[in-house]
């Protein structure tokens, strides 16, 4: 009896040991909860009613008030928009979110199917070397050769597992593949009907399970939209991701995500919210090219919310294994040049005269001619 509640508890130890878990691992707990006290209807194939998808991504109090369900807010600003991407889910149109790098597409795709279909990792990687049958389906060689085609020998890729389980496919990046390789989805996002030619003595095709849907995602940075051929399109409703805009609320994002990952990797590094504060607001007057009513050159890199959190990580490292026990401004400025604006010198040249101005600026703040100071000293 013994042995088996330890070799539970280190199975249970073992599904922790992972770098990151899926969605629906890492809410579990959530999720259960929610389910139990879900009331509201819920469209066919679908584990959880529009309303409890909300709550489970945006937080907040049930629909009766508050039920004493404590459920955390997983996507900040975009509130409007994410309702609408479950009403989209529901219908019969795929949902593409399209946006800025770091805009939190990915996450909100992984957050919409692990609330809905309870499994995040029906995924395709898109890239230019993607192929339909990576996709679709694919075949296990040596049974073809001894068989010829069949149910036994056919590999089933996320799209086919997709519509046989009735469940979400998520689509990453889905411009960066040829645009014949994306037109394999518009057969099944019109008719839901998967074709199967090679079966010839079964059924040759798949019909979709009710709760099948796609979830596409696309960098504006990337080959453009433009290049989705326009019947594609139509089969998708658009929706636009855009960062935050205030300077608190891109720091509390900050904050919490950079708290969270520190804890995952035990590093107790002291991280003061004026020192994050003084992050979000040197991202913000980069992106805008503005400090106060001076404008600056804006550098080209991206510089995303989760540009900002991998530099706390990296400071807050840092400071860790090196012996230090505060996050200071200059080791922010150390890592922003490093993990933002890496090698490129044009955006050195935009940085160092970025802190040019600020130290013109704010001579009388300690902490800003710190991060000047870090900066300086890193170029
Ligand atoms: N509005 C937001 N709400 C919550 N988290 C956010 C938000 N914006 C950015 N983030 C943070 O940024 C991280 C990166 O987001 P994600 O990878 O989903 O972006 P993306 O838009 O898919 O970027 P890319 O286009 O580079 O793939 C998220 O895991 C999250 O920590
Ligand atoms: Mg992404």
């Amino acid at each position: 009896m013994a042995t088996r509640r330890n070799s539970t508890a280190a199975r249970a130890a073992d599904a922790a040991a992972v770098q990151r878990q899926p969605a629906e691992q890492a809410h579990a707990q959530e999720l259960a909860a929610l389910q139990d006290s879900d009331q509201g209807p819920r469209p066919e194939g679908w584990r959880l009613s529009p309303r409890a998808v909300r709550r489970f991504i945006l937080g907040g109090p049930g629909p009766q008030g508050d039920d004493g369900l404590a459920v955390a807010r997983k996507i900040h600003g975009n509130d409007a928009l994410v309702e609408r991407a479950i009403v989209t889910l529901a219908g019969q149109r795929g949902l593409m979110l399209v946006g800025e790098p770091g805009t939190a597409k990915s996450l909100l795709s992984e957050l919409l199917a692990a609330a809905i279909s309870g499994d995040s990792k029906l995924t395709v990687q898109g890239g230019a070397g993607v192929v339909e049958e990576q996709i679709r389906y694919g075949w296990n060689y040596a049974l073809l050769l001894r068989d010829g085609p069949g149910p036994e020998s056919l590999v089933p890729g996320p799209l086919h597992r997709a519509m046989s389980e009735g469940r979400l496919l998520r689509f990453e990046e889905i411009t960066r593949c040829a645009t014949e390789v994306q037109d394999c989805l518009v057969p099944v996002l019109s008719e839901r009907l998967l074709q199967i030619p090679e079966l010839k003595h079964e059924q040759p095709w798949l019909l979709a399970r009710p709760g099948f849907n796609v979830i596409a995602t696309a960098n504006l940075r990337d080959r453009g939209v433009n290049e989705m051929s326009s019947a594609l399109k139509r089969r998708f409703n658009f929706e636009t991701m855009r960062p935050l805009e205030s300077v608190q609320a891109q720091a509390a994002l900050i904050a919490e995500e950079a708290g969270r990952a520190l804890a995952r990797q035990r590093i107790g590094t002291t991280v003061a919210p004026e020192v994050l504060t003084l992050l979000a607001t040197a991202f913000h007057e980069l992106r805008s090219g503005q400090v106060g009513d001076i404008a600056v050159e804006r550098p080209g890199t991206v510089l995303s919310t989760a540009e900002a959190i991998d530099v706390v990580l990296n400071a807050a490292s840092q400071c860790w294994y090196f012996g230090e026990a505060r996050l200071r401004p200059a080791h922010l400025a150390h890592h922003l040049l490093g993990t933002v604006i890496k090698d490129d010198d044009e955006d050195r040249r935009r940085f160092a005269e970025y802190l040019r101005v600020v130290a013109r600026q704010r001579a009388s703040s300690a902490d800003w001619l710190d991060f000047v100071d870090g900066g300086r000293a890193a170029h």
